[in-house]
């Protein structure tokens, strides 16, 4: 790209921004306009010779030409950044071929009230024949595709730690935030996509399962938002030891030998090194992965005689529960509603039983992802908790009550209408056949940012 000059992108953007101004105050064709329109126009045409297109928009807040970031932006082209925003687009891109008429109209555009937004915009503008601009839409992500773009991020981070190499903890930081805002906003759905289990992959999968977890564990239980962002990252985190274990043995059905153990148990403590070691994570990251495996009772991995610490006893909990919910070769996967009954018996024992009163009420009586038998003789599965009312939650009907599954699944309130169905029982989702995991992330993919 050829040089711009600064000068120029001050005389196009201060006068497009003050054409949006003087349209609000003046008539159309006022010489106060007129003259600050055209010379606008004349610059930037003069640099579309040079230029296929020129984009004038904002990155991370600030505002950009081309790639020239503009400081001081704000004081000048308040009312042009105010437009972007407000129409929720990154920006505006013109394109070589732009002629005068085009780029008036589109000040015109900027300049109406009851402004159109997004993609709704750009169609306007082609409706009014303006074909040499575009606006750029703000691409909305859905939920699955953060949630995979963490499960990418720990499969990387095993990479790097099996070339020998200290992780970046970047991209580690960044999405464990964007989880910890999407369990607090979308809760539901966050906790649908825990029951997402890859076999193949299923240490990288586990390892946001027990992140998104224990960030809502935290969350129940009012830790502090730094707190949070900690147990998240140690979820995410916890089972990287495992990449100094052998994969034969990690995969191994059962029977280890007592050598093949003293490796498997070695985990915790290679993990807790290699966190140690990573930039910008908060100290407490290497103890929670330390003491993933030390139950309550201290029996466990490794041996210690010290006290736990409370965000430690989160993750062994989520890491548990995903763990059990989860086919391995050694284990049919216990649904939800077995599995809080497994770990409920050994309150006290493996598990903190005061985190471990607040996982259960979280999780509900009917945890998400519990497929359910209705009085209806419908089959469904738990989409929502209402936790006013732990035994009616809403439900996603996938089978009807000829036991065939359905086209159009819909959803019921369970506590809403009067005369709804009751859930008589919970089932095994694997004597249906039906992919639960599959089944929340096509949920996910219908709920963007
Ligand atoms: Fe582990
Ligand atoms: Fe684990």
């Amino acid at each position: 790209m050829p040089d711009i000059e600064i000068e120029n992108i001050d005389i196009i953007l201060k006068n497009i921004n003050s054409g949006i101004k003087g349209k609000k105050l003046y008539p159309v064709g006022h010489p106060a306009i007129a003259a600050s329109m055209t010379k606008a126009y004349q610059t930037l045409s003069e640099l579309l010779k040079t230029n296929n297109k020129i984009f004038v928009g904002m990155a991370k807040d600030v505002m950009v030409f081309e790639e020239i970031p503009l400081m001081d932006a704000e004081k000048n082209l308040g009312e042009l950044i105010h437009q972007i925003n407000q129409r929720e687009i990154e920006g505006i891109i013109f394109e070589k071929g732009l002629i005068q008429k085009e780029f008036f109209s589109f000040i015109d555009v900027l300049s109406e009230e009851n402004a159109l937004k997004g993609k709704e915009l750009q169609n306007m503008l082609a409706s009014k024949n303006i074909l040499h601009i575009t606006v750029k839409s703000i691409s909305k992500r859905n939920i699955l595709e953060v949630y995979n773009d963490a499960v990418n991020i720990v499969k990387e981070t095993m990479n790097e730690i099996r070339m020998g190499k200290v992780p970046q903890s970047k991209e580690i930081i960044r999405l464990t935030d964007e989880m910890t805002e999407l369990v607090l906003t979308n809760r539901d759905a966050m906790m649908g996509l825990t029951m997402i289990k890859n076999y193949d992959n299923y240490l990288f999968n586990h390892s946001v399962n027990v992140s998104i977890l224990s960030i809502a564990l935290a969350q129940s239980m009012n830790y502090p938002k730094a707190d949070i962002h900690t147990v998240g990252i140690g979820g995410m985190l916890h089972d990287v030891g495992k990449t100094g274990v052998a994969e034969d043995i990690i995969r191994k059905p059962a029977g280890l030998s007592g050598e093949e153990w003293e490796t498997v148990k070695q985990h915790p403590v290679l993990g807790s090194k290699i966190t140690e070691k990573m930039d910008g994570l908060a100290r407490l990251v290497g103890r929670i992965v330390y003491e993933h495996h030390i139950r309550y009772d201290h029996s466990g991995y490794p041996h210690t005689e010290s006290t736990l610490h409370p965000l430690g006893m989160i993750v062994t909990i989520a890491d548990a529960y995903d763990a059990l919910t989860t086919l391995r070769v050694y284990q049919r996967p216990y649904h939800p509603v077995e599995a809080v009954k497994v770990m409920n018996n050994l309150s006290g024992k493996h598990f903190d039983p005061n985190t471990l009163k607040t996982f259960m009420s979280m999780l509900g009586f009917y945890p998400i992802g519990t497929v359910v038998r209705l009085s209806t003789n419908n089959i469904g599965i738990v989409t929502k908790l209402n936790p006013a009312n732990n035994l009616s939650p809403t439900v996603k009907i996938v089978f009807g009550e000829d036991g065939k599954q359905m086209d159009k699944p819909y959803e019921i309130d369970l506590s809403k209408a009067s005369g709804t169905p009751a859930i008589v029982a919970s089932i095994d989702p694997l004597t249906k056949g039906f992919d639960i995991g599959q089944f929340f992330e096509e949920e996910a993919k219908t709920l963007t940012l």
